[in-house]
């Protein structure tokens, strides 16, 4: 057992689970998502959305993980040997799915990085991102050229990643976090005091926090909020599984849980206070409302934050250390999901792990090139639409169902509540048997409709099936036919830690 891997402390779990919530979404994705839906008042679905389904689900990957000893697959083979093939679906999707494009958008970030030191974006930033930088074509097919650039630094993007994931659990994974998770906490709030000196940042703070009850009562803000919570928490990526599975046999799986949501929760709220003050001072240097200057994710990070930059005094400087935190919660966030895909690899076919992280890297990085091409930001729009809004919710469901209902729940709450100090009890049980599996089911058949009504985003059909549908397609189906390939290892024979 002891040669999958261990961490050296349960605080370099707690660091590196946190490294891997933390990432681009924390950032852009959360203070829009607040702005959008009621300010200040989106903090109650929101918090209520950590407590019904982040946390639990969280305690509850945590005591697969730390129970059965094992990556995703593993742990659900030795759950039920039926049920591998979940186990490798999610790790797949989000090994030849998401970490594919979010390295490219890491990428990106350091480019901007270097762009940051001479403001090089000049005063028309959409023009510079869109036309100068991907040169984005108008739709996703035929792709367009690499931008060169980019797969530059994609190469170094993966290089690091290599380099971290290469170094094994203890010395590259946790000692990564260590590093990375205090550096990004002092970035971060260099930016959050420097934005809040800002003539403005009070406007734009009054924008993002500034309560307004009137739309909590709309479905779809709940849905965002559950959507938020669960991808933020790095929730059906097979990823907290198996990091739990590292954890030696004493460690208290229900603290670090509630830790760990905190951490990553009050980050992405304090990390909105630079990005709507910046916002607020650009608003009232260009004599505008800030409700003008607000951009979704990728526009916000790449057009509406660099023209804000050169608006800044220091500016410059501004740029650098926030591309700079960018590409550091990024890098958190893709070493995890590279680890939960080796992890995997590894249980079941014994391969050498580190041969086996080579050869992941460098088809990683062949596999990211297509997000490089001039249609790289559309193709990566549709493939993240269909795996974060259909993937992650069906495991999801799936692990409550398979954990809540069929196998072993009494097992897994017992061992949780036998190793922690905060024990789950009735209400945990309530929530993972009932309420998150429908919770999630609701926002299943809501984004169901919604994608039927009509094309997302107005791709076209053809491009909908093929990249979107079909990409997930073949991730279930690779992990359909990895799950019945025979064990090469022992593992799954293996007890697990109550049993
Ligand atoms: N929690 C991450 C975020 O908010 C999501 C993620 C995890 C993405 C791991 C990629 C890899 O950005």
């Amino acid at each position: 057992m002891s040669d999958r891997g261990q961490w050296k402390s349960e605080f370099g779990f707690v660091l590196a689970a946190v490294g891997s919530a933390i990432g681009l979404g924390n950032i852009w994705r959360f203070s829009y998502m607040a702005y959008e839906n009621g300010g200040g008042a989106f903090m109650i679905p929101y918090i209520f959305a950590l407590l019904t389904a982040g946390i639990p689900l969280l305690i509850l990957e945590f005591g697969i993980g730390h129970e059965r000893i094992g990556s995703a697959p593993l742990a659900f083979a030795k759950i039920n040997r039926r049920w591998e093939w979940l186990g490798w679906w999610a790790v797949i999707f989000v090994m030849f799915g998401i970490v594919l494009y979010y390295t490219v958008i890491i990428a990106w970030c350091l480019n901007f990085f270097k762009y940051s030191f001479t403001l090089a974006w000049g005063d028309d930033t959409q023009k510079f991102f869109l036309e100068e930088f991907l040169q984005l074509s108008d739709s996703p097919f035929p792709t367009g050229n690499v931008r060169t650039p980019i797969i530059v630094s994609l190469a170094i993007i993966w290089f690091l990643n290599w380099a971290i994931v290469y170094r094994g659990v203890q010395k590259g994974i946790e000692t990564a976090n260590k590093i990375f998770m205090p550096l990004l906490f002092i970035l971060t709030a260099i930016l959050v005091f420097w934005s809040l000196t800002l003539d403005g940042a009070g406007a734009g703070i009054e924008a993002y926090l500034k309560p307004d009850f009137s739309k909590i009562t709309k479905p779809k803000v709940w849905i965002d909020a559950y959507s938020q919570i669960f991808f933020t928490l790095s929730l059906g990526f097979g990823i907290m599984i198996t990091y739990a599975s590292y954890l030696p046999a004493k460690s208290n799986i229900t603290k670090s849980a509630f830790t760990i949501a905190l951490i990553n929760s009050g980050f992405s709220i304090f990390a909105g206070l630079a990005t709507f003050s910046v916002l607020g001072y650009m608003a009232l240097q260009q004599g505008v409302n800030v409700d003008d200057v607000v951009k979704e994710t990728i526009i916000l990070a790449f057009v509406a934050y660099p023209k804000a930059m050169t608006l800044l005094p220091g500016g410059n400087v501004f740029g650098a250390i926030f591309f700079f935190s960018l590409v550091v919660a990024g890098l958190s966030s893709s070493i995890s999901i590279i680890e939960a895909f080796v992890s995997a690899v590894v249980d079941k076919f014994g391969v050498n792990r580190q041969a086996l992280i080579t050869y992941t890297a460098v088809f990683g990085f062949l596999g990211s090139v297509v997000f490089t091409t001039q249609s790289g930001l559309l193709w990566l729009d549709i493939v993240d639409h269909f795996i974060t809004t259909y993937g992650l919710i069906v495991v999801g469901i799936l692990e409550c169902i398979l954990v809540g209902w069929l196998f072993k729940f009494e097992l897994i709450k017992k061992h949780i509540n036998k190793v922690s100090s905060i024990h789950v009890g009735t209400i945990w049980g309530f929530l993972i048997r009932f309420f998150v599996p429908v919770i999630l089911l609701i926002i299943l058949i809501f984004n169901l409709v919604t994608e039927l009504s009509q094309p997302y985003e107005n791709y076209s059909w053809t491009s909908l099936i093929l990249i979107g549908r079909d990409w997930l397609l073949a991730t279930l189906v690779a992990g359909f036919l990895i799950a019945s390939r025979p064990w090469k290892t022992e593992r799954h024979k293996e007890e697990g830690r109550a049993s």
